[in-house]
């Protein structure tokens, strides 16, 4: 930072950083100024501006400074900082593990909704839920925190994701035994590592669907930070959606519900895979008003 400015405070530094953010096509360059200012001076964005006059030590501007500089390279906040907030929690996040999204809540939302209306029906038993591609392990802890009576095996492929979702279980374990809940983190490819004949009340997923194609089409944030394979969903985005259908419902109880994210364009693909077992209950819309929850039962 080249300075003009008498004084770096906390406001002098807020607007400079939105600028030049700005300058460099920062989607977000007021938030992300005062998130990353807020992680430094470890205290909320609201606090920053109790104190808005106060200039900033020495170690913090550099801190600071470096944070600043990776972010203009295109590092994702949520990296720079090492958590994210999700549902109601605050997830750890590293490189090597997708950045749980906002439209990542609404599979959560119906998830809690279905699972709610199986537990009216199914009074004090326990529901049982396999977890798909967990990644940081997000949506089985946003369910744990929602829900109770609860088991969920969650699989992901990935070593890097494990470590993290392990992480964020310890951080949340307040959200298991007390309220009669289980999760179990098994490192597998989707559904191998099942016994043939494990059967679960609920299949969840956010898969990888994006095709391989637009991958490189990607913002800069997402194509040289995100893992690869937290991303690419093969040729036709499909591959995920393919197995689960293919592999994946014989492990769905007779009744059982399956619960995607998908891709917004992706309905119509998804349907045609659809086989005779299963039948489509509803696809739910993001806050965008786009397709993003795929959600069906097992047939008898
Ligand atoms: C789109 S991310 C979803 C992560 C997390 N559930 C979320 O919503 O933020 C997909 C996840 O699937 C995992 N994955 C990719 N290929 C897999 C495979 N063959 N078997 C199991 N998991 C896989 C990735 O490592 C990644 O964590």
């Amino acid at each position: 930072m080249v300075s003009t400015v008498q004084e770096w405070t906390v406001l002098t530094i807020v607007k400079w950083t939105e600028q030049y953010f700005k300058k460099h096509y920062i989607e977000s360059p007021r938030l992300d100024a005062e998130m990353l200012l807020a992680f430094v001076c470890q205290c909320s964005r609201i606090d920053l501006y109790l104190d808005y006059d106060k200039p900033l030590r020495a170690e913090e501007r550099e801190q600071f400074r470096e944070l600043v500089k990776k972010r203009v390279q295109g590092m994702p906040v949520a990296y720079l900082m090492g958590e994210k907030g999700f549902w109601n929690l605050d997830l750890f996040v590293e490189r090597g593990v997708l950045i749980p999204r906002p439209d990542t809540e609404t599979l959560v939302e119906k998830s809690c909704d279905a699972i709610q209306k199986w537990q009216k029906l199914h009074l004090k038993k326990t529901c049982s839920i396999l977890e798909i591609g967990t990644g940081t392990g997000a949506i089985p802890l946003a369910l744990c925190s929602s829900l109770q009576n609860i088991c969920c095996i969650s699989v992901d492929v990935s070593e890097d994701a494990l470590k993290i979702a392990s992480k964020n279980l310890r951080r949340h374990s307040n959200l298991l035994n007390p309220r009669f809940n289980s999760l179990k983190l098994i490192q597998g490819n989707q559904f191998q590592m099942l016994s043939r004949s494990a059967e679960f009340d609920f299949i969840i997923s956010n898969p990888p669907y994006i095709p391989t194609g637009q991958i490189a089409l990607l913002q800069k944030e997402i194509l040289f930070y995100e893992p690869k394979q937290a991303l690419d969903g093969g040729e036709d985005g499909l591959d995920f959606y393919r197995n689960i259908f293919l592999n994946g419902v014989k492990h769905l109880k007779v009744n059982g519900e399956l619960l995607l994210e998908i891709g917004y364009d992706q309905v119509q693909g998804i349907q045609a895979l659809l086989p005779d077992s299963m039948e489509l209950i509803c696809i739910a819309e993001d806050l965008q008003s786009h397709p993003r929850v795929w959600h069906g039962n097992r047939l008898g």
